[in-house]
């Protein structure tokens, strides 16, 4: 090789963005039966609407008012890779659409048959497609549905992981647009692998933040040509640039790293929770990923929306992870994608917990707890909040959680204890039904229904309830997707007269007369004890 094969180190600003058939992933786009739904209901339908009017997507993404709408944000001179990439999909992915078409057709023939009696004579009733993988089942209130055998879907055809690859680039530091309805094309400054997620090389990539490698085991690693090659040594340096003070030696720390991620520190344990981190070192306005400890032992998820299930960041810790703490799903219901089998299907070590379930470590536990409401009434069991005692710091992580039935948290008090730190999400205002659920709703719903269905957190005094339940001595607003980095995922936007700011200084007012440490959190801040 010409040039020098020494140590090399990832630059601090590398990303990398995981796609599924160029869509930038997340788990309702890889999860074997909401994919198909999503594919066939939301993305093909979206990319035919935008190849029949490219002008009208352009238009709408560029209108700040319509943020985080459903829109192709494509130039029309590249509308033709559109037309490819749909295509394709149509051609290579028609058993997933067969899949959402037979899922329909399974409960049109439950809600017309199944009528009380004996299931068994449906089942040679039912499509080809489903055969192995679904069983019939009443509730008590003699109500029919489909049960996805959601193991056995991720060893069909229905999980194919060559619908999966990764495009690993530089943060530019510009504000990236909106990204979950706009497929990712091909661009000079990108480096483009068609790798399956699990693929090791990501994990050989991503070790050279702490440890050195070199060019050529990168290459052989991630199977680059020359060109590629050529293209990753933008992404590498000669020097790490680690944070000397991402560990701690005594007592404990908490650091917001923005939205739902905090990272909880003694010296022998360190537990990040919701991992969305920015690869940006150059503000000095936040934590990166330079900040993070060498070892992580525990990642804690709330749950599976798609803005605490961060593919971009989890997959630049995959190796330095002991375990992914996951709330267990419902099992086989198809709006509550198992969130452990997603992420053991990605390569991580999982471990599923319910609420109460308890996991010791050398200077503390980690208890899980319930999480009430904030997915548009749906029964999604994938969910979960945390107490994290650490260092002698009791530490509630409440997320998107919602005080709809405050005396829940009367119960967990009782049983977990009183919390000195609340970290308490407050989007009261989230998007309606359809926004997130629209793929997997098997039964149409009005706009009306949508719009009183909606992802919210608490309300002033829904937040102000759980504190006093809690008795919590300290409470902080955060997941509230501001921070500038989030924007691809958030698309939120708030200014001082916006229902959720009114809403948390309402609650910080209440904190204030009630004696209690409050704050809303932005960018980055940081407790030690
Ligand atoms: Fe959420
Ligand atoms: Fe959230």
């Amino acid at each position: 090789m010409s040039v020098s094969d020494g140590p090399v180190f990832l630059r601090s600003n590398a990303i990398i963005e995981p796609l599924v058939d160029r869509f930038y992933a997340w788990m309702h786009i890889v999860s074997p039966a909401a994919a198909a739904l999503n594919l066939a209901k939301v993305q093909v339908p979206l990319l035919e609407s935008y190849l029949q009017n490219p002008q009208v997507h352009l238009a709408a993404s560029a209108n700040p008012a319509l943020r985080g709408g459903y829109f192709v944000n494509v130039e029309e001179s590249r509308s033709m890779e559109v037309a490819t990439l749909l295509d394709t999909i149509k051609r290579d992915r028609a058993d997933m659409l067969a899949f959402a078409d037979a899922i329909a057709e399974a409960n049109d023939l439950l809600r017309q048959s199944a009528t009380g009696f004996d299931l068994t004579p449906l089942y040679s009733k039912l499509p080809a497609a489903l055969n192995g993988l679904v069983e019939l089942a009443y509730d008590t209130d003699n109500q029919a549905s489909l049960h996805l055998l959601e193991p056995v879907l991720y060893t069909s055809r229905f999980y194919d992981v060559s619908r999966q690859s990764i495009q690993l680039s530089l943060e530019t530091g510009i504000e990236r647009p909106f990204i979950l309805s706009t497929p990712r094309l091909p661009g000079p400054d990108v480096l483009e692998l068609g790798i399956p997620f699990t693929h090791p090389g990501i994990d050989e990539l991503f070790g050279a933040r702490i440890a050195p490698t070199t060019v050529s085991r990168l290459r052989e690693a991630l199977e680059l040509d020359d060109a590629q090659t050529e293209q990753l040594r933008r992404l590498l340096t000669d020097e790490p640039s680690l944070s000397p003070d991402r560990h701690i030696e005594d007592g404990g720390r908490v650091r917001y790293f923005g939205h739902a991620c905090l990272v909880i520190q003694s010296p022998g344990t360190t537990i990040v929770t919701d991992p969305f981190i920015s690869a940006d070192n150059r503000h000095g306005d936040r934590y990166t990923l330079d900040d993070l400890p060498d070892r992580i032992d525990y990642v804690l998820i709330t749950h599976g929306h798609q803005d605490h299930i961060v593919l971009e960041t989890l997959f630049q810790l995959r190796k330095r992870v002991g375990a992914v703490v996951v709330p267990r799903s419902s099992r086989g219901n198809l709006c509550d994608p198992s969130i452990g089998l997603y992420l053991k299907a990605l390569g991580f070590t999982v471990v599923e917990v319910d609420d109460f379930d308890e996991i010791p470590f050398l200077d503390g536990r980690i208890v899980a707890t319930p999480f009430l409401g904030e997915h548009s009434d749906l029964d999604i069991r994938a969910k979960s909040t945390f107490f994290v005692q650490i260092a002698g710091a009791n530490i509630y992580v409440g997320a998107d959680s919602s005080g709809i039935d405050p005396v829940l948290y009367r119960y967990v008090r009782n049983h977990v204890g009183h919390a000195d730190m609340a970290f308490l999400g407050m989007e009261c205002d989230g998007a309606p039904l359809t926004w997130l659920y629209q793929g997997l709703l098997t039964r149409p719903v009005t706009k009306r229904m949508s719009d009183s269905r909606k992802l919210s957190g608490s309300n002033a005094q829904q937040a102000a309830a759980i504190m006093t339940e809690l008795g919590a001595d300290e409470a902080y607003i955060y997941a509230m997707g501001e921070e500038s980095w989030q924007g691809h995922v958030m698309a939120t936007t708030y200014n001082e007269d916006t229902f959720q700011i009114k809403q948390i200084e309402e609650f910080l007012g209440w904190c204030s007369a009630n004696g209690i440490t409050a704050e809303h959190l932005f960018n980055k801040r940081e407790w030690r004890w």
